[in-house]
């Protein structure tokens, strides 16, 4: 079965670069990407590339050229569900916030209203992808809703999850490690799905990089993968700590355990805290599955990952406060970086919006400095967090968006983002124009502390003691 037409519920993160890539690549394939936000569906649509609703390097090149030619984004839900063959399920699934699982579980409600409109929608059958995470055996109950409430035509399942990361979204699109596909392996229905799909990828992808497993693999394959590699960086996270107390360097350390062809060099930079709007949420529900099957002893072991990233966010602030004669109060601290890694304007879950919040308890003024976020976000990441009045946190935190103007009069700056640009700044003039001692606390480990140091600033860096 040839796939001509192709629905994606969800233009976020991965729906949207995860379709332009698939339309640039398969241009014989017609796509719509459809939401219920029609702001972020007009962003798409945007003539001028920079207001696209989200920044990828590459992406708005691959839109210009795929947009209006096999390339759609769309509020029309239910029309883009009827033409297509299969449709790709890409919208968010948060941890909870109320209820049972409240703080732990993924929320499946955007999921099932998704089934429940494919259902009433589809008049012919229809290959239904997973691209979201989703928990262990979501796929059964997608199953039972479209099978339950549908017009009596077929769905297949398959779980497709997404691997790419956020500030190398194209790249990982267009060059992944693999790319996983789970379906119903024991029926003819289930491998004819399967192979539509491949089908697909193999325009592309190398085909010994397309894995096919049982649905139930895959669904738990993403949730696993997501852990292993925030468990790297809490682990290595958690040898920071150790390196400065004993005067080890963090950056030795990873070197020289990375050389080891068992453990590998990736995912083993030190930092302020893995953020993300994954990490966090897909070890959660990890251990409240865990735990749902009576299995503690698992649950403990991830959720320590959890433990030590929120650990690590708290050391930074109590070492800002510490460092500055245990009083930042009606001082300025200066954040170079909001966003939860370079290259994306992404901020969920960053450590950024922790250490300000723990920095503004301390009654510091922070002023931010970030590339690519917005003074829109900035705000609604702090007042989401109901620490304090809108107001005061207006008050007391500013965003600037001139890098030197930001670190002027700063008693102390802090780097949250590992951006490029922050390496190639005038940092003799930051100085100059800085409360003395000038402070810097480096949580990504990126800048060159002994020329730093050579200026008169007084130095720390995550895992150096
Ligand atoms: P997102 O919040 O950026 O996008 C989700 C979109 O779905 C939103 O625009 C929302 O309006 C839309 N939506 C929700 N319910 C809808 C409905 N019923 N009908 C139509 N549209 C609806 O989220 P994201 O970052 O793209 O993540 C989506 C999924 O992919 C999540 O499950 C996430 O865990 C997974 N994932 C994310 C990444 C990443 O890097 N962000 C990587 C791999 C996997
Ligand atoms: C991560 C995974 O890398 C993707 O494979 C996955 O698809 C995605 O989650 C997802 O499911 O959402 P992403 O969160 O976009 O991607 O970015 P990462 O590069 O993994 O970084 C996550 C966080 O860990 C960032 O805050 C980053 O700064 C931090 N990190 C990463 C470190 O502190 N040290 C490292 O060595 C690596």
């Amino acid at each position: 079965m040839k796939i001509k037409n192709i629905c994606c519920i969800g233009a976020g993160y991965v729906g949207g670069p995860t379709m332009a890539v698939i339309a640039k690549q398969c241009p014989q394939i017609i796509i719509t990407v459809v939401d219920i936000n029609p702001e972020r569906i007009n962003a798409w649509n945007d003539k001028n590339l920079e207001n696209l609703p989200v920044f990828e390097p590459s992406l708005a090149e691959i839109v210009n050229k795929t947009r209006g030619e096999n390339l759609f984004f769309s509020t029309d839900i239910e029309r883009a569900i009827d033409e297509a063959e299969m449709i790709f399920i890409s919208v968010n699934t948060p941890t909870k916030t109320y209820g049972k699982g409240k703080g732990m579980a993924a929320d499946l409600k955007y999921i099932e209203l998704c089934a429940r409109q494919i259902a009433k929608v589809a008049k012919q059958d229809k290959i239904i992808v997973e691209k979201s995470t989703l928990p262990v055996r979501t796929a059964e109950a997608l199953k039972s809703i479209l099978d339950n409430t549908g017009n009596g035509v077929n769905f297949q399942i398959l779980s497709n999850p997404e691997f790419l990361a956020e500030g190398t979204a194209v790249q990982d699109l267009l060059n992944p490690d693999r790319v996983l596909i789970g379906g119903d392996v024991g029926s003819n229905d289930g491998n004819e799905a399967i192979d539509a799909l491949v089908d697909i990828y193999a325009n592309w992808v190398p085909k010994e990089r397309i894995l096919t497993t049982k649905v139930w693999s895959s669904e738990l394959s993403k949730l696993t993968a997501n852990a292993f590699l925030a468990q790297r960086v809490s682990s290595i996270n958690s040898i920071s700590e150790l390196c400065e107390k004993t005067g080890a360097d963090v950056n030795e350390v990873a070197k020289a355990i990375g050389m080891d062809s068992r453990i590998g060099p990736k995912f083993l930079n030190a930092s302020v805290g893995f953020g993300g709007s994954c990490f966090q949420k897909d070890i959660l529900n990890l251990v409240y599955i865990a735990k749902s099957y009576g299995l503690n002893e698992v649950a403990d072991y991830w959720e320590q990952v959890i433990l030590i990233n929120e650990h690590q966010k708290n050391r930074f602030s109590n070492k800002i406060v510490s460092t500055l004669y245990n009083t930042v109060s009606g001082k300025k601290i200066t954040f170079l970086g909001w966003a939860f890694k370079k290259d994306t304007n992404d901020t969920r879950e960053s450590a950024a919006i922790k250490v300000a919040n723990n920095l503004l308890n301390e009654q510091a003024l922070i002023s931010v400095y970030d590339p690519k976020v917005t003074e829109e976000r900035i705000y609604a990441d702090l007042d989401y967090l109901n620490s304090r009045s809108e107001e005061e946190n207006r008050a007391l935190l500013k965003v600037d968006n001139n890098p030197y103007e930001v670190c002027e009069n700063a008693h102390a700056i802090a780097v949250l983002t590992e951006w490029d640009e922050f390496k190639t700044y005038n940092w003799q003039q930051i100085y100059d124009d800085m409360q003395k001692p000038a402070f810097i606390f480096d949580g990504r480990g990126i800048l060159d502390m002994e020329y730093l140091k050579t200026i008169g600033f007084e130095c720390y860096t995550i895992g150096k003691g």
